[in-house]
């Protein structure tokens, strides 16, 4: 729980955290093997998806098989993502930068093996629209935040204090990924939508364009007359980049240039909900 791991808060917004307060009682918890679709189906628990054991089914013409699990108490290895780090990275890599044994154990098998816990209660349609709304999320958050976020903020570097916070950017930088863009990806791998959008994309997004960017111009005008010939370059350097990340497809609109084609079907759209909503 708390503001960079909120999966106890997510869990409980969800659906299947609602469900699970409404059908404790209907869970069959006192069974002792605890077998999702064998013993219950009314609601999963956070044991029920990343440690309890699977039972295997055969596939059918509409349904792919279920792979048998055991009860693991590794409970990475039902995980695709690793979405600590600024930039999310699979979970074989990172176990392999620890010398753990899971570094042989590849994100799709991990994946596979969490789709046959959700297999026992949705069909396979179902989840695999899940993982590429997951998935989309995680891409739209690198492409358009954590990628230049971090270069930016590597190049603001030689204009700050040498000391790691220090600095506001330091803050305002942590804040958006370790916070906020945490808060985000943790939302969507297990469907909480008030922790994906409000306490996550759109926080990123405010931080992003009302603190990150006006500190990072703040930075470059002091370089920029700071009489320091280093310092006039690494300015230089950042408002390129910074001049660059505001052009792309992804910012433009803030400086007022989104494609006009762009803009007219975002009014469209804005009419047509307004027109839905009035009466
Ligand atoms: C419906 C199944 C389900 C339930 C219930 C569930 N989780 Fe998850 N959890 C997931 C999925 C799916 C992911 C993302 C897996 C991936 O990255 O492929 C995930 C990811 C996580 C992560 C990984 C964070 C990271 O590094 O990205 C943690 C920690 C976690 N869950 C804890 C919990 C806790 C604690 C609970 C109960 C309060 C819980 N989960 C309940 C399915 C579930
Ligand atoms: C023990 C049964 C069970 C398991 C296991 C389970 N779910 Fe669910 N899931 C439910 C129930 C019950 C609902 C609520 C259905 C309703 O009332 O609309 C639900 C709802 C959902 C929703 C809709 C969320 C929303 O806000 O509308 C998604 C998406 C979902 N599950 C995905 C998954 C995925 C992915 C997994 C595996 C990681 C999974 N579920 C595992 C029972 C389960």
């Amino acid at each position: 729980m708390g503001p960079d791991h909120p999966q106890k808060e997510v869990y409980y917004e969800s659906k299947h955290g609602i469900a699970f307060l409404a059908f404790k009682d209907k869970l069959n918890m006192d069974s002792s093997k605890w077998i999702v679709g064998e013993d219950y189906s009314a609601a999963p628990t956070c044991a029920t998806c990343h440690m309890s054991a699977v039972a295997g089914r055969p596939g059918t013409d509409e349904e792919p098989p279920i792979r048998a699990l055991p009860v693991t108490h590794d409970v990475g290895m039902r995980i695709s993502w690793n979405n600590r780090p600024a930039i999310s990275v699979r979970p074989e890599d990172s176990d392999r930068k620890m010398g753990l044994p899971g570094a042989d154990v590849d994100w799709r098998t991990r994946r596979a093996n969490m789709k046959s816990v959700c297999l026992n209660c949705h069909e396979s349609q179902w989840v695999d629209n899940f993982y590429v709304q997951y998935d989309s999320l995680i891409e739209l958050y690198h492409r358009k935040f954590a990628k230049p976020g971090l270069e930016l903020y590597d190049l603001a570097k030689p204009l700050m204090r040498p000391v790691n916070f220090a600095n506001k950017l330091d803050f305002i930088w942590f804040e958006l990924w370790h916070h906020e863009g945490r808060r985000a990806r943790h939302g969507a791998s297990m469907m909480g939508p008030d922790y994906t959008h409000w306490h996550g994309t759109y926080e990123i997004a405010m931080h992003f364009y009302i603190k990150f960017v006006p500190e990072l111009e703040h930075l470059i005008e002091k370089g920029k007359t700071s009489g320091d010939p280093q310092k006039i370059a690494a300015a230089e350097a950042l408002a390129a980049k910074l001049d660059e990340v505001l052009n792309s497809e992804d910012h433009r609109w803030y400086l007022g240039r989104m494609d006009p084609a762009e803009q007219e079907r975002r009014k469209q759209a804005a009419e047509e909900f307004r027109k839905r909503y009035e009466k």
